[in-house]
């Protein structure tokens, strides 16, 4: 590589390729003109080393362990801000001003009510379905109902179907969750703020007067905070895709939805809560963490490790503390799950094989307990990472779209399959 080109040689031509600097964080390699002058293709599998994209939205250094949402810290948002002001400002790319923000939580709580048909809607699904995918149907479904906004083209509907997500995704979860448990659906409450609304609408009973706690609700706010946004990641990328054909953005953020359900992404939550009930006990753990290191054996430590971060997630460091800040404020003395969580992450961080692969604990593995303790069932933990991710996922759908460059994302492979043959009778094969 020399200056900002860098040079590939295949067989006797030597290709030039632009290399393009970003603001933080490495370089890339501009491959765009390789099949034209090479007739071959890159090969990277799981994308470990390629950049889909160009973005300005979230920044992450997996060996310095940070995580940055246009710029600011995720501790420094966590600690001073609320979810409605991380959505802004992943939208929009500054802090609101005190005006605009007013305005920003006017606009969205007058948005979280769902078209009253779609509690119709609901009625299809059988009673004990998993919640993601009630999620993945009423999300997709949104297109049916809100069709005035799905004009892609016009930055107006684009606006506000973002508005309609974020303000009715928590609307749609809480469906979600009262229709598996058989209790009636709980209208939203203009006079809460976002994540005690959520609360309400899921934990509320007409027979009494629900409280909000607020200590529990500035908690699973933060929460929400530490999952909006993390770059490209798999639900992101699915849903950068499924915008690249021009896909309506209800059906963009479904299709993100289903991606996150998978328990290598953010259905971990899940997994990594389960993993801990099932290890029991804090002398079950050197069975689990030789199960894990075994080349054999498909178990894995669910909620540990990471594709970028090589260090400690930074969330999950502020996940803990949340967790521990819920347990005192509902008088949970000696959670077992946490005991077996911390004595295992102990022993996980002084084993060298999980030293050597640089696997840390991630989001996943404490936020089960927490949203546990809380009175969610296991079940709902990924319904909270889509709720929160939601903003994440529109405001790159819109970065993409608003993209003077882009075009529809159509990877090509190393096809290895039969080459050309005739097609046989059937009574010759
Ligand atoms: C999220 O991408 C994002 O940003 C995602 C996310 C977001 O906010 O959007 O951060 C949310 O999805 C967090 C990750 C949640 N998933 C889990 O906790 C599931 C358990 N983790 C693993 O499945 C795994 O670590 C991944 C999927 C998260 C990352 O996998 P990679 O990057 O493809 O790494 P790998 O599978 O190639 O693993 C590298 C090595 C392997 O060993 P070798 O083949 O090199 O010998 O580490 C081992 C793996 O076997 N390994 C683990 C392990 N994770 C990786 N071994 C035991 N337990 C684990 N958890």
């Amino acid at each position: 590589m020399s200056g900002n080109t860098s040079q590939l040689q295949v067989g006797d031509k030597t290709v030039d390729m632009a290399i393009k600097q970003g603001s933080v964080g490495p370089a890339v390699i501009d491959i765009g003109k390789l099949y034209a002058q090479t007739g071959m293709f890159t090969y990277d599998p799981g994308f470990t080393s390629t950049a889909s994209c160009e973005s300005q939205i979230t920044y992450i250094d997996g060996d310095a362990g940070v995580l940055l949402y246009r710029g600011y810290p995720i501790e420094q948002l966590a600690e001073h801000g609320d979810f409605l002001e991380t959505c802004y400002l992943l939208l929009y790319g500054e802090l609101p001003t005190a005006a605009q923000k007013a305005d920003f939580d006017y606009r969205i709580t007058r948005h979280t009510m769902v078209h009253e048909q779609m509690a119709r809607f609901f009625q299809g699904f059988r009673r004990d379905a998993h919640p993601m995918a009630v999620m993945v149907g009423s999300i997709g479904a949104m297109s049916a109902f809100y069709h005035d906004s799905t004009d892609i083209s016009d930055p107006q509907q684009r606006m506000i179907a973002s508005m309609r997500m974020i303000a009715k995704v928590p609307t749609l979860a809480a469906m979600a969750y009262k229709y598996t448990v058989g209790q009636p659906f709980v209208y939203p409450l203009n006079s809460l703020d976002y994540t005690s609304n959520f609360l309400r609408m899921c934990f509320a009973v007409p027979a009494e007067e629900y409280k909000v706690n607020p200590v529990l609700s500035r908690a699973l706010d933060r929460i929400f905070i530490l999952h909006a946004d993390h770059e490209q990641n798999a639900s992101t990328s699915t849903v950068r895709l499924a915008g690249s054909s021009g896909a309506n953005p209800f059906a963009c953020i479904a299709a993100g939805t289903a991606c996150l359900w998978g328990p290598a992404h953010g259905g971990a939550n899940e997994a990594a809560l389960k993993m801990l009930e099932e290890i029991g006990s804090v002398d079950n753990i050197p069975k689990y963490i030789a199960k894990a290191k075994d080349k054999n054996d498909p178990f894995r430590l669910m909620g540990f490790g990471h594709r970028v971060y090589k260090n400690y997630d930074p969330r999950a460091k502020i996940m803990q503390k949340t967790t521990h800040e819920v347990l005192n404020e509902l008088g949970i003395k000696d959670d077992p799950l946490l005991d077996v969580a911390i004595e295992l992450e102990r022993i996980a961080l002084h084993d060298e094989y999980f030293i050597e692969k640089k696997l840390y604990p991630n989001i996943d593995f404490y936020s089960g307990i927490t949203l546990k303790a809380m009175g969610f069932p296991t079940s709902m933990f990924t319904v909270l990472f889509a709720v929160a991710r939601t903003v994440g996922w529109i405001a790159q759908w819109k970065e993409m779209i608003e993209d003077p460059s882009q075009k529809i994302g159509r990877p090509r492979q190393l096809y290895t399959g039969s080459p050309q043959r005739d097609y046989t009778p059937i009574g010759r094969r």
